[in-house]
């Protein structure tokens, strides 16, 4: 009986607190310099990303942005604290992390359809059902027509479409993304974040956005994190209350939406 009860707590306990996706513990990573001490870019960082969450991590450039979410897909070894990702120590880059650049990766001899299959065959689905997958993707990101096309004959945001396609299809449970729209037009953009986050709240992935755009961080996530200047702390954190699924119109003009913002610039010490 005691066992058994020892048990449910347990399962209790587990179940209120799940582990994070990821989790950066203490993390610091410095570059060694010749002649020089080393460049400190991220100064103890302590970050947990839930199961499904939309974290966007904000910061001035050169901040140490790209540096972390390098660290946390294997790419770079910290020079203290640990990345984990899942429960365990990140050291070479895990299976179940993708990510996406502000430039997008596509291989220019294959078509749009192609080059999303690339990322169904390296998630390992299997091949029999690789047409249909990014079939339904094609139509999730309203890239039907261009199945066929080259990445040359298409805009910058659909390219970054057809990249988010190879991306998802490559099913990762942890999505890093580093300003994967910050090359686009205004509009483009806007365009772009509505359609990651109904692609989000279809399919629920964690993801880590890293943005110098204050209103797309409050735009896009459940929390945003801001970092200071280099060497990169964290010098705050914000749960975002605004309802989903988002409408970028009505946020605009919601109070909530610009006493964010606004708290964010000042953060970042940004004129007035
Ligand atoms: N491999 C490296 N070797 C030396 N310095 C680096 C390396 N990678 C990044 N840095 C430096 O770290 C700092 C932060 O870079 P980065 O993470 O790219 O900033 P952010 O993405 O926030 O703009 C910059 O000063 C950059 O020059
Ligand atoms: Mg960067």
């Amino acid at each position: 009986m005691a066992l058994t009860n020892l048990a449910l707590t347990n399962l209790a306990l587990t179940a209120e607190t799940p582990r994070p996706r990821a989790a950066l513990k203490d993390l610091c990573i410095s570059f060694p310099r010749p002649d020089l001490p080393p460049l400190e870019v991220v100064s103890g960082i302590s970050l947990d990303v839930a199961e499904g969450e939309f974290v966007a991590v904000v910061g001035p450039s050169g901040s140490g942005k790209s540096t972390i979410l390098r660290a946390i897909c294997g790419l770079l070894k910290p020079s203290g604290g640990q990345v984990l990702v899942d429960g365990k120590a990140v050291a070479a880059p895990p299976p179940q992390v993708g990510f996406m650049f502000q430039k997008d990766a596509l291989l220019p001899w294959r078509t749009v359809a192609e080059n999303i299959r690339v990322g169904a065959e390296l998630g390992g689905t299997p091949a029999a059902e690789q047409a249909a997958q990014v079939a339904r993707l094609i139509k999730l990101l309203r890239l039907e027509g261009f199945e066929n096309a080259w990445p040359k004959q298409l805009s910058g945001g659909m390219r970054q479409r057809v990249s988010l396609g190879r991306l998802l299809a490559y099913r990762p449970s942890l999505m890093l993304m580093d300003e994967p729209f910050g090359a686009l037009d205004y509009q483009t953009k806007i365009a772009m974040g509505l359609e990651l986050l109904r692609v989000w709240e279809a399919e629920r992935r964690s993801i880590i956005f890293v943005t110098h755009d204050i209103e797309e961080a409050v735009a896009l996530a459940d929390r945003v994190v801001v970092f200071s200047a280099r060497p990169a702390r964290i010098l705050a954190e914000y749960k975002v209350h605004l309802p989903r699924p988002r409408h970028m119109r009505a946020m605009r003009s919601d109070p909530a939406f610009t006493e964010l913002t606004e708290a964010i610039w000042s953060d970042l010490a940004l004129p007035d």
